[in-house]
C-alpha cells in the first residue's frame, strides 16, 4: 500500500504543537502540515470566513493525498468541525472534544477554565461540549488573542512577556479554577508563562495530547498505521523564515525547512460524499 501523509492544518504555527506530539508518538508517519500565516489571526475573524479558509487548507492537504486530517487550530475546529467531517471520505479530527474530554478528567473540583481565541470563546464550544459531558462542570472562559501575536513573534520568554500573561490572565484570579486548558493552540508554546502567572495549584491542559491519542486510535482502527520511518512537509502562507525560526526552536530541529504557498488558487473539489 502507498504511504500517505497526514494533514495538519492551523493559521499559524500553534498548529506545531500537535505536529510535535505526532512526531513523538508516531514516529512512523509521513506528515504534511499547511500554516495560514498570510491570514492570521483567525481568532478575530467571523466563523464564516474562517471555514472558508479552513476548506482551502483542507483542499490543500487532499491534495496531498492525506490518508487523515487533523484541524490543529480550536478557532477553525468550532467553526468547521461539523462541515468537514460531513462532506469529506477520510477521518478528520479537532481539539475541542480532545481537550474537553483531558480537562475532565484533570479537574477536582470541577471548574475548569478555557483560554482561546476571542472566535474560540464567542462559539461557546468548550462550554457546550464540556456540558455534554459533564453537566455538574463549572466553566470560566476567557479570551486571549494577544497570545498569538506574541507568539507567532516568537516573544516567548523573558519579563516583558510574563508581565503580559499576567496581566491578560488577572480575571481568572477570582475563579478557583483548578485545570486550565490552553485552548488555542498557540498557547503551549508560552507554557512555562502561563504557569508562572495562574501559579502552581492549577494545572494546565494541552488538548494536543488527547487529540494525538484519538488520532493514534483511529489509525489504529481503520489499520491506516505504518510502519516505515516518517518523514514531515512544512508549508507556510507567510514569511518563511519567521515560520521556520519557531519551527525548528520548538521542534528541535534546526535543519527544518518550510515551503511558501498560495492556497487562495487551490482547486476546490467539492465534498468526498
Ligand atoms: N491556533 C489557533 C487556535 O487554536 C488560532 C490562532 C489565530 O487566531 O489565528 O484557535
Amino acid at each position: 500500500m502507498k504511504k500517505q501523509p497526514i494533514g495538519f492544518m492551523d493559521s499559524g504555527v500553534g498548529g506545531l504543537t500537535l505536529v510535535k506530539e505526532a512526531r513523538k508518538r508516531l514516529p512512523n508517519e509521513d506528515m504534511v502540515f499547511i500554516g495560514d500565516q498570510a491570514r492570521l489571526p483567525y481568532g478575530e475573524k467571523p466563523a464564516a470566513t474562517v471555514r472558508e479558509f479552513a476548506w482551502q487548507m483542507a483542499n490543500f492537504l487532499r491534495h496531498q493525498e492525506i490518508k487523515a486530517l487533523v484541524i490543529a487550530c480550536n478557532t477553525a475546529t468550532a467553526a468547521a468541525l461539523p462541515d468537514l467531517q460531513a462532506q469529506l471520505a477520510i477521518p478528520v479530527i479537532g481539539v475541542i472534544k480532545p481537550g474537553s474530554i483531558a480537562a475532565l478528567q484533570t479537574t477536582h473540583n470541577r471548574r475548569v477554565g478555557v483560554i482561546a481565541t476571542t472566535g474560540t470563546i464567542q462559539s461557546a464550544a468548550y462550554s457546550q461540549q464540556m456540558a455534554a459531558l459533564n453537566p455538574d462542570v463549572q466553566v470560566t472562559g476567557l479570551a486571549a488573542p494577544q497570545f498569538v501575536t506574541m507568539i507567532e513573534a516568537n516573544q516567548r520568554h523573558g519579563q516583558a512577556v510574563q508581565t503580559i500573561v499576567n496581566q491578560i490572565l488577572q480575571p481568572l484570579q477570582k475563579s478557583e479554577i483548578d485545570t486550565l486548558v490552553l485552548g488555542c493552540t498557540h498557547f503551549p508554546l508560552l507554557t512555562t508563562a502561563i504557569q508562572t502567572a495562574v501559579g502552581p495549584d492549577v494545572t494546565l491542559v494541552n488538548p494536543a495530547v488527547q487529540a494525538i491519542t484519538m488520532l493514534e486510535e483511529v489509525l489504529t482502527q481503520q489499520q491506516l498505521a505504518t510502519t516505515t520511518p516518517g518523514t514531515l512537509r512544512m508549508y507556510t502562507t507567510g514569511s518563511v523564515a519567521a515560520f521556520e525560526e519557531i519551527a525548528q526552536q520548538w521542534l528541535a530541529q534546526p535543519d527544518l525547512t518550510a515551503q511558501q504557498v498560495d492556497i487562495q488558487k487551490e482547486k476546490n473539489d467539492g465534498p468526498d460524499r
